[in-house]
């Protein structure tokens, strides 16, 4: 495959294949925006994570305990992903654990109480899917395939979100607080997922030429605040925003800046629990080595054994 032929294929909406003759920065592009995918599945188990002792109840534990676990498989999907582009897993987690790669900054907030887990599952989710749901017709086959499960299951996610949040706004008035108090947290970050605005957004140009990315950061933005007013109304909660209006004219909601210098610190490292979240990373690389070094050996003297 040659460089027409590549053109080709993504004129013509098709797939690039790992095998595919590609351009040298479409593969450095797709292992980056997948590796930093993958990273953020494997850091967002810990938020919620924490609250797998803690749940109310044994339903709640059963259903955050599946949903950690699905981010788990969504990472072990992307690194696989990257793999087929000749990343090394190994060296990700190592880039990763160094602060050498990104992953998403919404990871880096702490969840102070088990509404958290709701909103979580409601606003970050629901973000997610709203800038995943397009990729799944993102031009790199591995990739686009996999989102399409990763989809599936985030879907999912934010329903038993959804859903833990009506059930807590139909309890007591301290729950309906608890609500609100994470909504009003977890809002902005929500916004800040979907990266810097257009004009700051260096990726974005040469990514949508590829169609790697199929819409523009705030055009996602957008749709995302649209999708979450009227289901923030159905829940009975406020969105913390008094610039949050209908505008007729352009049929979107508008709504209140964004603080990018907070989105720029949390990315820097600088964000409230970026160094704990790397930390755990850290220590379960370093406890799992033993492990990995075990299966290693296991591998190799099950092929010596194989062989003629
Ligand atoms: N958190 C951390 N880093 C971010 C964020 C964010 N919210 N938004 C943008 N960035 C980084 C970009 O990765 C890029 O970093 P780099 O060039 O140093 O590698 C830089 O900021 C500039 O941003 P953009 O030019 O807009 O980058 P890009 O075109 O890659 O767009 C986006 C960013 C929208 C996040 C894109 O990479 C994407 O859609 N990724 C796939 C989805 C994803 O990773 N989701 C993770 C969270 S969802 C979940 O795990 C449940």
């Amino acid at each position: 495959m040659t460089e027409a032929v590549f053109a080709e294929t993504i004129a013509k909406d098709q797939r690039v294949e790992p095998r595919d003759w590609m351009p040298d920065g479409y593969r450095k592009t797709m292992i980056r925006q997948i590796a930093q995918h993958a990273h953020s599945e494997i850091i967002g188990m810990q938020p919620e994570g924490e609250w797998i002792t803690r749940a109310p109840s044994l339903r709640r534990k059963a259903i955050l305990l599946a949903k950690v676990q699905d981010e788990a498989g969504h990472g072990l999907y992307l690194y696989s992903a990257a793999e087929t582009l000749g990343a090394d897993r190994g060296d990700l987690t190592r880039r990763l654990i160094e602060g050498r790669q990104k992953y998403s900054s919404i990871f880096n907030y702490p969840t102070l109480s088990f509404a958290d887990v709701g909103v979580i599952g409601w606003l970050v989710d629901g973000a997610a899917i709203c800038n995943q749901v397009p990729l799944c017709r993102s031009s790199f086959g591995p990739y686009a395939r996999a989102m399409i499960r990763i989809c599936k299951e985030e879907s999912f996610h934010q329903r038993q979100g959804y859903e833990l949040l009506m059930t807590m706004m139909g309890g007591t008035q301290a729950q309906r607080d608890m609500v609100q108090d994470a909504v009003n947290r977890w809002w902005w970050p929500s916004l800040m997922m979907f990266g810097p605005p257009d004009d700051q957004s260096p990726n974005s140009a040469q990514s949508m030429a590829w169609k790697i990315k199929r819409h523009t950061n705030d055009e996602l933005r957008q749709r995302y605040v649209d999708m979450s007013v009227p289901q923030a109304e159905a829940l009975g909660v406020t969105l913390p925003d008094p610039d949050l209006s209908w505008n007729d004219e352009r049929g979107h909601w508008d709504f209140g800046a964004i603080d990018w210098s907070e989105l720029q610190r949390v990315i820097s490292g600088d964000g409230p629990c970026n160094a704990l979240r790397i930390e755990n990373r850290r220590r379960a690389d370093s406890d799992g080595a033993w492990v990995r070094e075990a299966a290693a050996a296991h591998a190799a003297r099950h092929q010596e054994v194989a062989a003629p």
